[in-house]
């Protein structure tokens, strides 16, 4: 009965873009990171972030409504301070700070979000590549703070879902792993963490590797883990007992699936293990929110680039060769689709 239906949760959604934004504003100004351990009143924060005073009040309280800050306090002697949360996530100066995904969200993605509806009706991607026209990568690569900012964003977004993998996997039976498309080295630097008998290669276009070289040496892990500049669309990859791809097939169309999905198939032992970290959509495409809506995302980013189902990943391995499958969650909308020959 109509009487009976309640329209919050469209009115909610539909201005799910200004928490969004409040949050990603926070994280471009740097409340969290300004705010580290200490407390501090709003006209403090305000005046260390260089805020008018206007719009101040409204600001923290609206992140203390949405769980992101704490406040001690009413009124104008009201001290704030992180969440838990905040604290380890988005403070900089944190080792497990996630903020670089979020600012990519705010420099990038919040303004290529306004051309859904041209990307739902011509399949083109809206972004930087709409004018200049180039591979995305390559265009994505031609600025160097861009690039950096890239790979800040893949740390965040990646990195419980790599500890997850390094984790929940069992690398007892394999000694040696690529990476492909590994960006920083992340996922290699935490199965050498936690695996101390696994070596590791991150493999990922040479101006990459150059990045990620400095991240190992960062993390002291440059005798387990080394990187091999090259293009998985134009050489082989090294040989390893498990190949990893994280968030790499979502990037590309079909057809440059399947020939990554052989390239990891032919750089593998028999025995060995494919395994994709991805936002797996779950195989009646009806609960992985953030799996589905990533697929638009790829769609505004490539065109032709799609998220998939444990289903597809499924069927599209036993084509390759690989005699079984299974899909293992990780954490929040992610999972390893994880095949072996
Ligand atoms: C979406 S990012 C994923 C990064 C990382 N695996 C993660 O999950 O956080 C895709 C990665 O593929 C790499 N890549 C793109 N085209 C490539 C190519 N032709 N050959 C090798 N690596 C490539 C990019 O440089 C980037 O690091």
């Amino acid at each position: 009965m109509a009487q009976l239906l309640d329209p919050s949760r469209i009115i909610q959604t539909g201005f799910g873009f200004w928490s969004s934004k409040v949050l990603l504003t926070a994280v471009k100004l740097g409340v969290f990171t300004e705010l580290g351990e200490a407390t501090m009143t709003g006209e403090e924060l305000g005046g260390a972030l260089g805020l008018h005073p206007r719009g101040i009040w409204d600001f923290f309280d609206t992140l203390v409504a949405l769980g992101f800050l704490q406040r001690d306090g009413d009124g104008r002697p009201a001290r704030y301070a992180n969440s838990e949360e905040t604290r380890v996530f988005l403070d900089k100066n944190s080792p497990e700070y996630v903020g670089g995904i979020l600012e990519m969200c705010n420099d990038r993605l919040y303004r290529f979000w306004n051309d859904l509806e041209p990307a739902l009706k011509t399949g083109k991607p809206q972004t930087e590549v709409k004018h200049s026209q180039k591979p995305v990568f390559e265009e994505l690569y031609s600025d160097l703070p861009r690039l950096e900012q890239f790979m800040g964003a893949m740390t965040g977004i990646s990195r419980a879902n790599f500890a997850a993998l390094a984790e929940k996997f069992d690398f007892s039976k394999y000694k040696t792993l690529c990476d492909v498309g590994g960006a920083t080295g992340l996922l290699s630097v935490l199965v050498a963490k936690r695996h101390t008998h696994m070596r590791c290669t991150s493999f990922d276009l040479p101006e990459v590797c150059a990045v990620a070289d400095r991240a190992i040496g960062r993390e002291g892990m440059s005798d387990r883990v080394k990187t091999v500049g090259g293009n998985f669309f134009t050489d082989s990859l090294p040989k390893a007992d498990v190949v990893t791809m994280g968030m790499v097939l979502h990037d590309w169309n079909l057809d440059k699936k399947k020939h990554l999905i052989k390239l990891a198939y032919d750089a593998l032992p028999q025995n060995g293990a494919f395994i994709a970290v991805e936002n797996i959509i779950d195989d009646n495409r009806r609960e992985n929110v953030f799996g589905l809506l990533m697929s638009l995302n790829m769609l505004i980013e490539f065109g032709d680039a799609f998220d998939f189902s444990g289903a597809d990943f499924q069927s599209w391995t036993r084509e390759a060769g690989f005699r079984k499958c299974e899909v293992m969650h990780l954490n929040g909308p992610c999972s390893a689709a994880i095949a072996y020959k």
